[in-house]
């Protein structure tokens, strides 16, 4: 085993003025599956993240509100905690940079900064509200663009025709909090004289701890010249105040990522037995190996200012910066007006969380590209991969195991080569995770999925159950199986933490790390089958589709066209015996190109055989674990692939074909009246 690294990673700190959306998951997903995997591997790994809490816009937004800046991060806090924890992002700690010890650190590097002599003062022009009595940032000044005389746009950027200016450009200028137009105004700032620090600058882009692209762009920006950074707001403001300087306070991004180290000493103070000093966090963050994962937006504010920031004031420089890109859906920006603005609590109104981590993970790689979620995709994929392939090769052979060989696993494993090369991939999607390359590690998971229901299918144990005396070749088979299942939820787990504890659990509490993988699972008796993962629907997508409703056609005549069939009285349909039935193996018929052949089990003791014509409608894998409804009745049929044992209902008129589905909690031979 590698050596043991002592690791500290973070995320960036999300905004208190809003909540957590689909956009900021990117990241803490990325985050937190790099986090899983490195204390998998039995590294010491310690994340923490925090609100961002200061500005202008939450001041204002809690003047909106009605109540104190206070009382709106504290709210907000307590709902993006919740937000992160029900998308298991395993934070250490969830602080808020609204804190004392943020404040103490902050002035400390700010005095050592300024001991350092890397302040400097200046008396800078700048756009005042007459009216709120405050001074404007760009984002609050509103007007015409000077390039293309659209109404109505930002003082940094007209969203029209992406023309980039100083506020004091736009035509007829107005505050954006009160309608006055703004006048100038000059105040005294403070600034970090950045360009101070360009040489080490240039050796920390070289040095590894960036992307290639990230130090393309460092260098881009080296080579233009480092100006000085203005870290200085005028009252009213809500953050910390700088000292020796009234009515000044800190620009929130000088605090912000001294959040980082703030939230580490809040956590290490809950470890120690009393409170540690400014000396032993200033030392403790220089023995973590630290990571910072960032969206590409802010790569200047944490490869330029923060290591510069560090430097200033003595501290170790982080070991990386890990940049993404941003989402987007169905191929745009996320918009409101497009209605592709997701929260995280409208997604989990809806949908699970690990379908997003999974999403996400086999689309996350290493490079800063942006990311595109269409749910069509995201519903094709999580139905193919996880339920098609994984939890496939998990649901129908634990069920034969169940039901023909009495639950037990053999003692051997009758293709241990096969197990072997499971093992084995596991250094190979180890260095896919280490490097961030998730979607290679899903790759490969993926395509070790098709190899074990490969195995599966060559071995046909449905088959070896309606025969007691192959029901010990049946336990060989689905022994192996689950033995590969197993390993591959252990390469999983940082991916998909929660189904990962469920078989945990199913399995009688067993071990998912990667080291424990490597040895079988054998001789155990195992509990039934229990559902695992259920399948997205179409209809469990319709709130994030974008486009109105289309109307609904009108069905009405669909009766008038196809008229019912001629009475019958309820001890005709009392004939008809319905059952459940559940969907164990499902396989296209060679030659037929309508059929599928269904390996039913209706509570019998032996599974049926049934020809459904639904392969035009169905993927077979899909519908591996499904309940549906089939009449038991049926005199068996010959039909030219075999004999066929009943038939599954299913709606249809020429336009589709629709199986009929069981609610859940419903068991395999319940009649159905
Ligand atoms: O861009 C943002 O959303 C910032 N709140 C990120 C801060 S990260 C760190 F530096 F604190
Ligand atoms: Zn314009």
């Amino acid at each position: 085993m590698p050596q043991s690294r002592k690791l500290l990673v973070t995320s960036a700190l999300p905004y208190a003025n809003g909540p957590i959306h689909l956009g900021h998951l990117v990241e803490y997903i990325q985050t937190d599956i790099w986090v899983r995997y490195q204390r998998l591997r039995g590294h010491s790994c310690t994340y923490v993240c925090a609100d961002d809490t200061h500005g202008t816009p939450i001041m204002l937004k809690a003047e909106q509100e009605g109540m104190t800046p206070e009382a709106l991060i504290a709210r907000v806090g307590e709902e993006h905690a919740r937000d992160f924890a029900d998308f298991g992002i395993s934070f250490d700690y969830f602080g808020s940079t609204h804190c004392p010890e943020n404040e103490q650190l902050s002035r400390d590097i700010y005095e050592r900064s300024r001991a350092g002599g890397h302040i400097a003062r200046r008396t800078v022009e700048q756009a005042f509200d007459p009216v709120k009595n405050l001074f404007l940032p760009d984002r609050f000044i509103k007007g015409t663009c000077p390039r293309c005389h659209s109404p109505d746009q930002y003082g940094d950027s007209c969203e029209v025709c992406g023309a980039t200016y100083a506020p004091s450009d736009l035509e007829n200028p107005v505050s954006a909090l009160s309608g006055a137009t703004p006048v100038t105004r000059s105040s005294e700032h403070y600034f970090f004289r950045l360009g101070d620090f360009t040489a080490s600058l240039k050796t920390f882009t070289e040095t590894g701890a960036l992307q290639p692209e990230a130090a393309n762009k460092l260098r881009e920006w080296l080579d233009a010249g480092l100006t000085d950074w203005d870290i200085s707001r005028d009252a009213p403001y809500f953050g910390f105040s700088i000292p020796d300087a009234p009515d000044k306070f800190f620009y929130v991004w000088l605090d912000a990522p001294i959040g980082y180290i703030a939230t580490l000493w809040r956590l290490l103070n809950t470890q120690a037995p009393r409170p540690l000093s400014l000396e032993a966090i200033r030392e403790a963050w220089g023995h973590y190996e630290t990571h910072h994962f960032i969206g590409k937006d802010i790569l200047y504010f944490h490869a330029l200012f923060w290591p510069a920031m560090l430097e200033a004031a003595g501290l170790a420089r982080p070991h990386a910066i890990h940049a993404h890109g941003f989402l987007t859906i169905n191929g745009k920006k996320m918009s409101k007006s497009r209605g592709t603005f997701i929260t995280a609590r409208d997604y989990l109104a809806h949908l699970p969380a690990e379908y997003l981590r999974y999403y996400l993970a086999a689309k996350l790689s290493s490079h800063i590209e942006d990311i595109d979620l269409n749910f069509d995709d995201f519903r094709a994929r999580v139905n193919a991969d996880l339920v098609g392939k994984l939890i496939n090769i998990a649901s129908r052979s634990a069920q034969l195991l169940t039901r023909f060989a009495d639950g037990r696993l053999g003692t051997e494993l009758p293709d241990l080569a096969l197990f072997q090369e499971f093992a084995a991939a596991g250094d190979d999607i180890g260095a896919h995770y280490e490097q961030r390359e998730y979607s290679h590690a899903i790759k490969r998971i993926m395509d070790l999925a098709d190899r074990a229901n490969r195995y599966v299918d060559d071995k046909k144990p449905w088959e070896m159950g309606r025969d007691p005396r192959q029901h010990a070749a049946l336990r060989g088979v689905c022994t192996q199986a689950l033995n590969l299942f197993r390993v591959l939820m252990a390469y999983l787990q940082p991916v998909l933490p929660a189904a990962s504890a469920r078989v945990s659990a199913w399995l009688g509490g067993i071990d998912l790390s990667f080291e424990s993988a490597r040895t079988p699972l054998l001789g155990i008796s195992i509990e039934p089958y229990q559902h695992l993962m259920r399948r997205v629907e179409e209809k469990d997508l319709a709130w994030a589709t974008t486009a109105p409703e289309p109307p609904a056609p009108a069905r009405t005549e669909v009766l008038a066209a196809q008229p019912a069939a001629a009475l019958i009285d309820i001890a005709d349909f009392g004939r008809v015996d319905l059952r459940v039935a559940a969907v164990i193996d499902a396989r296209k018929v060679e030659g037929a190109d309508k059929l599928l052949q269904l390996s039913l089990d209706l509570g019998e003791g032996r599974l049926r055989t049934v020809f459904a014509g639904i392969r035009r409608s169905y993927d077979p894998q899909t519908l591996i674990g499904r309940h549906v409804v089939c009449v038991a009745n049926l005199a068996p049929r010959t039909m030219r692939f075999g004999v066929s044992e009943g038939m599954v209902l299913a709606a249809g008129d020429g336009e589709g074909i629709f199986l009929l589905g069981v609610d859940t909690g419903a068991k395999p031979g319940m009649p159905v009246h």
